[in-house]
């Protein structure tokens, strides 16, 4: 043949590979508003730097390798590239090829290049846009995700793992996505489900969308399955983009240091005027973390899953920090099963990755109700406790305002091991606010009161002197400093530096057992 010939046989293929599953498929993958996998890649990467990989695979279903009608490179783009100038692995399913659909080569292709991504050490991009298991290659499909499911599991903890989904992701699409760290979603075009509509609605009779069932919203507020909902393409790019910004390429390695020109010595000048004077009055804590954060540079995840509490990424001094805070705008703050399942995985994150976590607490304490009980509030709140007390990375808490009952424990108290325990002057911590505990208390006196409203006031005022303070948990040494609220980022900004060093270890153990 003679490499000219050989020259001229692989631009051809390799014009073929790109077209995909074909023209007319690739416009109507255009007209859903969707880009292709290569476009994607594309527009996700820094410009110019993808390296493709096994772009002439073919199915091995396909009975000539050279078949005019083979998909080459099947139903998956696969390489590696550069994100903000930082390698890291990629694929992309192609929704043109079989639907985006999974089978023997497609597996091999995604595994391949998790196995250079963990040899590596870089983060691993899935663009996931796949019918699921393909139908024609039975059990070849399946044991081409279990495979990868493996993969994600051994990665879990070593590389950092994002998946975005961006068209239809049915049956074993959406599993490893689910074994990964992050999922962004697409509003509108982007759908998870282990069983569509028709399904449902022949199985349980009950009669739903593809969109309310699985879309973007749906599994970013109710489900809590995606962290992102995103209103484009493009936009969910940029944001997995910044999201790598705070992460480093893997668990042994350090998050970039930015240059973000915001002083550590920057006092908080307007914190003041966030907290209402009336303690149980609702404010919103993302207002203090942006005073906190370099910038008021803070990328929230699971933005619109239990709102009762808030977790992201920030900066103080240019270097990666998480944040872990009540947020006393929604139910007052309190803990409950979907915000301690949302603080723990997070708190276990960073925890991995080596991204300190800074836990602001205004909390109320656990949410009560049977519902609550029933659907095992004592496990979920115990992943959260779990998570914290497990945690080697720098750990500084801040109680804001208030820190009742065992969500005090809970939210990174010192007795779960934090480095650096800080309270803002005007904080309370209790077992219970003085409006509560008085009517346990001070029962019988209240009984016997000629004037009870007048007593109760009486009763809890005395009850906020004696214990409703930080200066009793400050005297026992759980709250290292009473802090003007002003200096709060200083302090932090000067416990992370003195903490960079900080090393702990745990017992030799396989692994824990947290109360899933
Ligand atoms: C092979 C598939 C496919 C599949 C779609 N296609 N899904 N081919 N295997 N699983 C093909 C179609 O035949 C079609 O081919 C093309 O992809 C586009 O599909 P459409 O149906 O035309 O697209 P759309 O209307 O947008 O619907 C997309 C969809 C739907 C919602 C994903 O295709 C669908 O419901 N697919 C089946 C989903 C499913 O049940 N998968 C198996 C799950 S079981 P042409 O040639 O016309 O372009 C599973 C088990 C794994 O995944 C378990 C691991 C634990």
């Amino acid at each position: 043949m003679g490499i000219q010939n050989n020259l001229e046989h692989l631009k051809q293929l390799k014009e073929q590979a790109y077209l995909g599953g074909g023209q007319e498929r690739i416009a109507a993958q255009h007209e859903r508003g969707k880009l292709t996998a290569r476009e994607r890649i594309e527009s996700l990467l820094d410009q110019g730097t993808f390296e493709e990989l096994d772009t002439l695979a073919v199915s091995k279903n396909d009975d000539e390798a050279n078949d005019d009608n083979s998909f080459y490179g099947d139903a998956v783009v696969t390489g590696w590239g550069r994100i903000d100038n930082r390698t890291i692995a990629v694929f992309a399913q192609d929704f043109t090829v079989f639907g985006g659909s999974l089978g023997e080569v497609v597996g091999e292709k995604i595994g391949k290049i998790m196995d250079i991504a963990m040899k590596i050490g870089v983060p691993v991009i899935g663009l996931n846009d796949s019918g699921g298991a393909r139908i024609q290659e039975g059990v070849s499909s399946l044991a081409g995700y279990g495979t990868i499911f493996n993969r994600n599991v051994q990665a879990s903890g070593v590389i950092p793992q994002l998946s975005m989904i961006l068209g239809p992701c049915a049956g074993g699409a959406v599993y490893s996505p689910a074994l990964t760290d992050f999922i962004f979603m697409v509003e509108n075009t982007s759908q998870m489900f282990l069983t569509g509509p028709d399904v449902i609605a022949s199985v349980t009779g009950e009669t739903t969308t593809f969109e309310e069932l699985g879309g973007a919203q749906s599994h970013a507020s109710k489900s809590g399955v995606a962290h992102f909902a995103i209103e484009n393409e493009e936009a969910a790019f940029e944001e997995v983009r910044r999201l790598l910004s705070f992460l480093p390429s893997n668990n042994m390695d350090e998050s970039p240091v930015v240059d973000t020109g915001d002083n550590t010595t920057r006092r908080m000048e307007n914190v003041l005027n966030i907290l209402p004077d009336e303690p149980q009055n609702p404010y919103d804590i993302r207002d203090v973390i942006d005073e906190l954060v370099d910038n008021g540079d803070f990328m929230e995840i699971h933005e619109f899953f239990a709102q009762n509490i808030v977790v992201g990424f920030g900066r103080i001094g240019g270097r990666s920090i998480g944040i872990v805070a009540n947020q006393p705008l929604y139910l007052a703050g309190v803990l409950d099963i979907d915000s301690s399942r949302k603080a723990a995985r997070f708190v276990r994150f960073c925890d991995a990755f080596n991204i300190p976590i800074i836990t602001l607490v205004d909390v109320p304490g656990f949410l009560p109700g049977v519902s609550q009980e029933y659907g095992g509030i004592i496990s979920h709140g115990a992943k959260l406790v779990f998570a914290y007390a497990e945690a080697t990375v720098p750990k500084i808490t801040v109680i804001v305002r208030k820190a009742f009952g065992g969500a005090y424990d809970a939210m990174g108290s010192k007795h779960l091991g934090a480095d650096i325990n800080f309270a803002w002057a005007g904080a309370a911590v209790a077992v219970m606010a003085g409006t509560q505990a008085v009517n346990i208390i001070n029962r019988r006196e209240l009984q016997d009161a000629e004037d009870e409203e007048n007593e109760r006031t009486k009763l809890i005022s005395e009850y906020q002197e004696r214990l409703e303070h930080p200066f009793i948990a400050a005297a026992k040494g759980y709250i290292d400093d009473v802090i003007d609220p002003r200096d709060t980022r200083i302090k932090i900004s000067r416990g992370l530096e003195m903490l960079a060093t900080k090393s702990e270890s745990r017992p030799a153990k396989k692994h824990g057992i947290i109360p899933l």
